[in-house]
Formats: structure tokens, C-alpha cells, sequence
């Protein structure tokens, strides 16, 4: 069986949280573009503090993550 969503994981430590993760991923989630087709997971600190805020989308690292290189990410995928 095929999942049809994409993976998409968001950072929620402490410096990724200080660089607005949250905020990041809730302005994400309510992207019509993007509507349903990404199961978010929040996970704890990914070892790359120093770009925070940092999520991953299938096999590629986004650090400094922005919506739009996150959306971008996504409909690249
Ligand atoms: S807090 Fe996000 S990578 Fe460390």
C-alpha cells in the first residue's frame, strides 16, 4: 500500500522553537497549495542548531527554513 502524503518533519526544540518552527509549520499547514497532502511530525532537536529552524521533507534537509523553501520543497517532492 502506497502512502500518498508526504513525510514533512519540523523541528520543535529549544533553538528551532526560539526561530519559530510553530509558527512555521501552522502558516504550512493552512497553505491551500499543500492542503492534505502532508502528515507533519514534530520531533526533537536534530542536531543542526546552529541553521534552526530546520525541517526535513523526504530526503532533504531545510535549514533556515522559510515557508516559501519549505513549500517549495514539497511541490518539488
Ligand atoms: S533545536 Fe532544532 S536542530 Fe536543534
Amino acid at each position: 500500500m502506497k502512502y500518498n502524503r508526504k513525510l514533512v518533519l519540523v523541528c520543535t526544540g529549544k533553538d528551532c522553537k526560539s526561530e519559530g518552527a510553530k509558527r512555521l509549520q501552522k502558516e504550512l499547514s493552512h497553505d491551500p497549495a499543500l492542503k492534505g497532502k502532508c502528515k507533519w511530525i514534530k520531533t526533537k532537536c536534530l542536531d543542526h542548531c546552529k541553521s534552526a529552524p530546520v525541517v526535513v521533507v523526504g530526503d532533504f534537509f531545510c535549514k533556515k527554513a522559510t515557508v516559501q523553501k519549505v513549500s517549495e520543497l514539497i511541490k518539488k517532492s
